[in-house]
């Protein structure tokens, strides 16, 4: 089933030059690129798109992370593109992830990620809502 997924490459991977690798693994899958935003995100920003992660000891520490330095954030779509997305990502914890995953090649921490990815349809909608409204940020 053709779906549309949310990707965001964060602070991390911006600074680290891997927009192009980011970009370059998801449509070497076949993917579409059909929406691509760079913006400085605000944390009001940042607190809305991880809502359900309020109330955890790491949201803190996340949204000023995430609000650190520029991300990019996209619109990814084709079959099954939210586990086909998530499976090119890998686990949260770079630590642990897959060697030929984006985290598991690049990542050594659970925090600082390179990449993040909705969870399932309405996640991605929610998700592209909040990161793609004029207020979220601009760059
Ligand atoms: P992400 O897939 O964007 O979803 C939530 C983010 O919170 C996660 O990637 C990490 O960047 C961050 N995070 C920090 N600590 C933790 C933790 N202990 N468990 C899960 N996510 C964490």
């Amino acid at each position: 089933m053709n779906q549309r997924e949310l990707v965001i490459v964060k602070p991390d991977g911006v600074r680290r030059g891997l927009i192009g690798e980011v970009i370059r693994r998801l449509e070497a899958k076949g993917l579409k690129i059909i929406k691509l935003r760079m913006i400085r995100a605000t944390r009001a920003c940042m607190e809305r798109l991880y809502d359900i992660h309020k109330g955890k000891p790491f949201f803190e520490d996340l949204v000023t992370f995430m609000s650190s330095g520029p991300i990019v954030a996209m619109i990814v779509e084709g079959d099954e593109a939210i586990s086909v997305v998530r499976n090119l990502i890998g686990p949260t914890d770079g630590r642990k992830a897959p060697p030929g995953t984006i985290r598991g090649d690049y990542a050594l921490s659970i925090q600082e990620n390179i990449v993040h990815a909705a969870d399932s349809p309405e996640r991605a909608e929610y998700e592209i809502s909040v990161v793609f409204s004029p207020d979220c940020g601009e760059f």
